[in-house]
């Protein structure tokens, strides 16, 4: 494989001789194009308390993940191709990997940004459906006892849902949510009749079936719309079974899970402790199997982090109190390669979900994750230094 510059220029035969200034010897090493991390939550801006957008990269980095599409829920979120354009030129002179951003789609108060979002470049646009968001600072609310109930900006009803799968399908755009079902999330807190005060009730107040409704609902949708939807952070096999039928109806639905749910179960809790709390939970062993059999065999395209900084005093507060999420861009690349190793998947299966697959459900292949020579210029430097790229959706 030559490189010029840091990118691909061409692969040689074996054997092939060559002039070279550098020569490194693969042999018994496994080549993987750097990892693309689609679901990233840097805190940058309106939380760098939490994390910046510097720290996030150069986390990534570490880890071997030279591309981030960094999620929109900072503050203000991307919700507009006017914040996009901001956001962008922000990021391009902190960031150490190259970078890709994602949109906002809140329903019907921003359904006519979504046209303005994907030709700004957005390489998707991302619905927290379940989640209710801050009024003002639009913001995720995790906890609803967080904020009186009049600062609360609930999810969109499934009527402008719809109307969201319509906009997108016009542009030919990608539309991704966060699936809890919001009446299945509040009726199992309140069957459960107390705080959540264990991992236990934890699972107990977020059943598999809120994943599994949602994505049975988005499918109607994307199926009477032709809107193609991707299903962020699968972690249950009742999901899983749902994206499947999906799929098996020729719905075009996709899915993504992350490492803490394909290496963790609830086992785990008592070693992990509270660090451990996101949302959706990891669940139990069935699950992960399920995960890993979704990933092997095709169901599941792609893998993130959900990289979520919070400060360890917010992370130490109770159960119920402290916000959902953990970071994760960093050990992204480690953990899944620990994976690898103990046989979990296949190398080639291993970099069509941590690259291939993701560069081309996000409109970023061949330009990125690709051995051919490339057409552009990948962002790599032996001596890393901010000035990452911003990539856009092609
Ligand atoms: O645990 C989570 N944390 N899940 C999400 O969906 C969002 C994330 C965050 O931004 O903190
Ligand atoms: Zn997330």
């Amino acid at each position: 494989m030559l490189c010029e510059n840091g990118v691909i220029a061409g692969i040689l035969d074996t054997g092939a001789r060559v002039d070279a200034d550098e020569r490194y010897d693969a042999a018994g090493k496994l080549v993987l194009p750097g990892f693309i991390d689609p679901h990233v939550h840097s805190r940058d801006p309106g939380a760098t308390h939490k994390e910046d957008f510097e720290h996030s990269t150069r986390g990534a980095l570490t880890g071997g993940v030279t591309t981030v599409l960094e999620m929109p829920n900072a503050i203000p979120p991307v919700d507009s191709a006017e914040v996009f354009a901001q956001r962008r030129a922000q990021h391009e002179v902190s960031a150490w990997t190259d970078f890709g951003l994602w949109g906002l789609a809140l329903g019907e108060p921003n359904i006519d940004e979504i046209g303005p979002l994907f030709a700004a470049g957005a390489v998707a646009v991302k619905l927290f459906w379940g989640y209710a968001l801050h009024r003002e600072t639009r913001s995720l609310v995790y906890n609803l006892g967080d904020e009186p109930p009049e600062n609360l900006l609930m999810p969109p009803p499934n009527g402008q849902v719809m109307r969201l799968f319509e906009e997108v399908a016009r542009h030919g755009g990608l539309l991704a949510a966060h699936c809890e079902d919001k009446d299945v999330l509040a009726t199992s807190q309140e069957r459960l009749g107390h705080p959540i005060e264990s991992y236990e009730d934890l699972l107990a107040a977020r059943p598999a079936a809120a994943e599994a409704t949602t994505i049975a609902i988005a499918t109607e949708f994307a199926k009477a719309t032709g809107a193609r939807f991707h299903v962020v952070h699968l972690a249950s096999e009742a999901g899983l079974e749902a994206v499947r039928a999906a799929q098996a109806r020729g719905v075009r639905l996709t899915a993504e899970t992350c490492p803490q749910y394909l290496t963790l179960t609830d086992a785990d809790y008592p070693r992990v402790g509270p660090v451990m709390k996101v949302y959706p939970p990891v669940r139990e062993q069935r699950d992960q199997d399920a995960l890993w059999a979704g990933v092997n065999e095709g169901a599941l395209v792609s893998l993130g982090s959900d990289h979520a900084p919070h400060t360890v005093e917010e992370k130490s507060r109770g159960f119920e109190t402290q916000p959902a999420g953990a970071v994760g861009c960093e050990t992204f690349g480690p953990v899944l390669i620990d994976a690898l190793l103990r046989g979990k998947t296949t190398p080639t299966r291993f970099a069509e979900v941590t690259a291939t697959e993701t560069a081309k459900l996000y409109g970023l292949y061949p330009r990125k994750a690709s051995s051919a020579p490339a057409a552009t210029p990948t962002w790599w430097s032996s001596t890393p230094r901010p000035g990452g790229r911003c990539a856009t959706r092609s």
